[in-house]
C-alpha cells in the first residue's frame, strides 16, 4: 500500500515540475541543433536583424553581451536553453534571438 502512495506521489510531482516549467524553455529546447546554414535558410535578414535587436537589449541585463562569435551552434543551443528564460523571452523572440546568435557563431572548424 505503502508503495502504491509513493508512486501516486511521484506521478503527481512529475506532472507538478513539466507543468511548472517555463514554456519558452520547452519550446527552444524541443528544437534540434541546427547548423548555421539551416538557420541561415529558414531565417529570413529581416528576422536575423530584430533577432540582434532583441539580443542587445534583453542579454545585457545581468552580464556583458557574449560575442555570438564566441561559440558554436551546439554551445548556443544548450546556453540558450537556460539564458532564454532568465531574459523572460517569448518563444518567437526567443527563437530569433537563437537564430541570429547561431547565425553569426564560430563554426566548427575555427573551434
Ligand atoms: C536574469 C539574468 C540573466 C539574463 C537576462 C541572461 N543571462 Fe546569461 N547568464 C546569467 C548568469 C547568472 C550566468 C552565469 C551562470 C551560468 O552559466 O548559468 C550567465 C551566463 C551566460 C553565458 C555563459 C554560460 C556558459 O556556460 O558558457 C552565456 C553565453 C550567456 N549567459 C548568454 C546569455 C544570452 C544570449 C542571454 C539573452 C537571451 C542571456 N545570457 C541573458 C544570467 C543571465
Amino acid at each position: 500500500m505503502k508503495k502504491i502512495a509513493a508512486i501516486i506521489l511521484y506521478g503527481a510531482f512529475a506532472t507538478l515540475m513539466v507543468h511548472c516549467s517555463p514554456k519558452a524553455s520547452k519550446a527552444i529546447s524541443e528544437l534540434p541543433v541546427e547548423s548555421k546554414e539551416q538557420i541561415v535558410a529558414q531565417y529570413s535578414p529581416q528576422q536575423l536583424e530584430s533577432g540582434k535587436t532583441i539580443f542587445m537589449s534583453s542579454c545585457n541585463k545581468c552580464h556583458k553581451l557574449k560575442e555570438p562569435g564566441s561559440r558554436t551552434p551546439e554551445q548556443w543551443n544548450k546556453v540558450l536553453k537556460r539564458m532564454i528564460p532568465k531574459a523572460r523571452l517569448s518563444d518567437e523572440d526567443g527563437k530569433l534571438v537563437r537564430a541570429y546568435l547561431i547565425a553569426n557563431s564560430k563554426t566548427a572548424i575555427d573551434k
